[in-house]
């Protein structure tokens, strides 16, 4: 993935994953806690902002947070330094040295892969005997909206299309099931956790609809152009409708998925 990371690594984007976070605490990490003493392995950590919630939730964990961006890293360690002793590595994570661990957690990680099996394969193979694995990731099929409008979801199926130019598939929540059943793991149990927002629960219009899911459309709009995919005029009336979501009379629903399985 590396620097072809469809969504950059810019303040917008540490932004939006900090509200993303934030804003889905409770839906994405509910029924993740793991005991204290365990050895924690997170899988692409970025700037941190899930690691928060690990370490809120699990403390006294024996965290190790690894990611491939030095700059993430930089801005995950000056997150977390006040909660909690963290062991941020730059590191790879089909490189990783063959240390054990207990369990370990993923977030947003396997859609920008080329090969989420072999990396879940590899990850099995840290992992103690009946360790866990607990990996959540979007599905942007599942955005569906209202006002229903043909150029929002034109823009949405640019993110779609360039991600998948890039080797990832922003389409994988609905494939979590079968991709840890390949991958070796056993007792996978993978559900679906639903966003849904209408103008009757204000902070997640705002956190979720507007700055987190428009955000992350919008961040791939000098591509989608720069491909040729859409013209400025139609990304614009895209945006627009897509924004008609997050006004009063929109709705907006996406689902995420969560699976675990074992070793
Ligand atoms: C969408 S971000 C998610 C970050 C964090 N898990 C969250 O939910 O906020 C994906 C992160 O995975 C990292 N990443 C991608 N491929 C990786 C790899 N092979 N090994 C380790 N980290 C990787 C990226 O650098 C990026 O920071």
């Amino acid at each position: 993935m590396g620097t072809d990371y469809v969504h950059g690594y810019t303040p917008a984007e540490t932004r939006r994953l900090t509200d993303q976070a934030g804003t889905l605490a409770d839906l994405l990490h509910g029924g993740t806690t793991y005991p204290p003493g365990s050895r924690v392995l997170e899988a692409g950590c970025g700037v941190g902002a899930q690691t928060v919630q690990l370490v809120t939730r699990s403390p006294a964990i024996e965290l190790v947070s690894i990611d491939i961006s030095e700059e993430s890293l930089a801005q995950a360690k000056a997150r977390v330094a006040a909660l909690a002793e963290v062991d941020f590595r730059l590191l790879d994570l089909h490189e990783l040295p063959d240390k054990k661990f207990d369990h370990v957690f993923v977030c947003f990680v396997l859609e920008h892969l080329a090969d989420p099996v072999a990396a879940l394969v590899r990850l099995r193979g840290l992992l103690k005997p009946g360790g866990t694995i607990t990996v959540i990731e979007g599905d942007h099929g599942s955005a569906f909206f209202h006002p229903r409008s043909p150029r929002a979801q034109a823009v949405i199926d640019c993110l779609v299309d360039l991600q998948a130019a890039a080797g990832g598939d922003s389409l994988i929540g609905r494939r979590l099931q079968p991709l840890l059943e390949q991958a070796g793991y056993a007792d996978v149990r993978a559900e679906p956790r639903t966003v849904y927002a209408d103008q009757n629960l204000p902070h997640l219009v705002d956190g979720f609809t507007r700055k987190t899911f428009i955000a992350m459309v919008e961040s791939v709009r000098e591509r989608a152009v720069a491909a040729g995919l859409l013209t400025a005029a139609e990304w614009a009336a895209g945006i627009r409708d897509l924004s008609r979501s997050a006004e009063p009379g929109g709705t907006f629903h996406y689902t995420f998925f969560k699976g675990v399985g074992r070793t």
